[in-house]
């Protein structure tokens, strides 16, 4: 794991996430998340602005470039987008009758099913192919409109679930013998923990930060018990 305490979004840090996509690109399943506190940059890092993209667009340019130079296998992908949100499974991705925020989802609540060879499954989240780097953009930023943020004292824009956006990589070989692999690039952006004191936060913006608290000290349990080999790790902790 590779942290960066301080440091908003840069050059540097697209710089160690490189190797991370030629992992995944490998046939690895990966993760990247930014953690902190609020306010700090996490959704900066991730999503970046017009004049400084962050690592999930930069990430996406990098998979299909890499995908265009690499003459032993050809590769597909797909996309998926969720929220974490109060504690609920939200598919940002899911058809919509119109394309506003406020348009209720056709699919939240969502189910975690593990299928029979032990692999995690987010039942009927939705899955589009992305052919190219513009379809993937454009994927991308229809999901992260419809994401949840809200105003608070410290950030105006503050993200209120943990946005998950999940690259399916189907790896095919040439020759009698290839296989399709599949690897899974997963790229979150946490809700970032907040001292209610501070944030002046009140009301449904108060519950939300409340249930990102508390899900990010579930988190830091998960990650506890992994770092221990422990043989029960807390998975579903977070969503209680
Ligand atoms: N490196 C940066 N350059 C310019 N602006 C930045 C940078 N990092 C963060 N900001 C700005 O600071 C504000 C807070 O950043 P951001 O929304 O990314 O914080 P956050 O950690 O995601 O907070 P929260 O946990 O509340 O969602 C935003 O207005 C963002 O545009
Ligand atoms: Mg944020």
């Amino acid at each position: 794991m590779v942290c960066f305490e301080i440091e908003p979004f840069a050059e540097s840090v697209f710089v160690e996430v490189e190797p991370i996509l030629r992992s995944a690109m490998d046939g690895h399943n990966v993760c990247v998340f930014a953690y902190g506190q609020t306010g700090t940059g996490k959704t900066f890092t991730m999503d970046g602005s017009n004049e400084q993209p962050g690592i999930i667009p930069r990430a996406l340019e990098e998979l299909f470039r890499q995908s265009s130079v690499d003459n032993s296998s050809s590769f597909t992908f797909s996309m998926s987008m969720l929220e974490v949100y109060m504690g609920n499974l939200r598919d940002l991705l899911a058809p919509r009758l119109c394309n506003k925020a406020y348009e209720p989802m056709s699919k939240c609540n969502l189910n975690i099913q593990t299928d029979p060879k032990g692999f995690i499954e987010v039942e009927g989240l939705s899955e589009v192919p992305i052919s190219d780097y513009a379809k993937a953009r454009w994927w991308y930023n229809k999901g992260k409109r419809f994401r949840s943020t809200s105003w608070t004292n410290v950030n105006e824009a503050s993200s209120r679930s943990h946005c998950l956006t999940r690259i399916n990589i189907f790896r095919h070989g040439d020759g009698l013998e290839a296989r399709r692999e599949v690897s899974r690039l997963w790229m979150v952006d946490l809700g970032g923990s907040e001292r209610l004191l501070k944030t002046g936060a009140k009301g449904l913006t108060m519950d939300e930060g409340r249930a990102i608290n508390l899900s990010l000290s579930a988190l830091a349990d998960v990650i506890a018990a992994l770092k221990r080999k422990r043989c029960h790790v807390p998975y579903r902790q977070v969503f209680c």
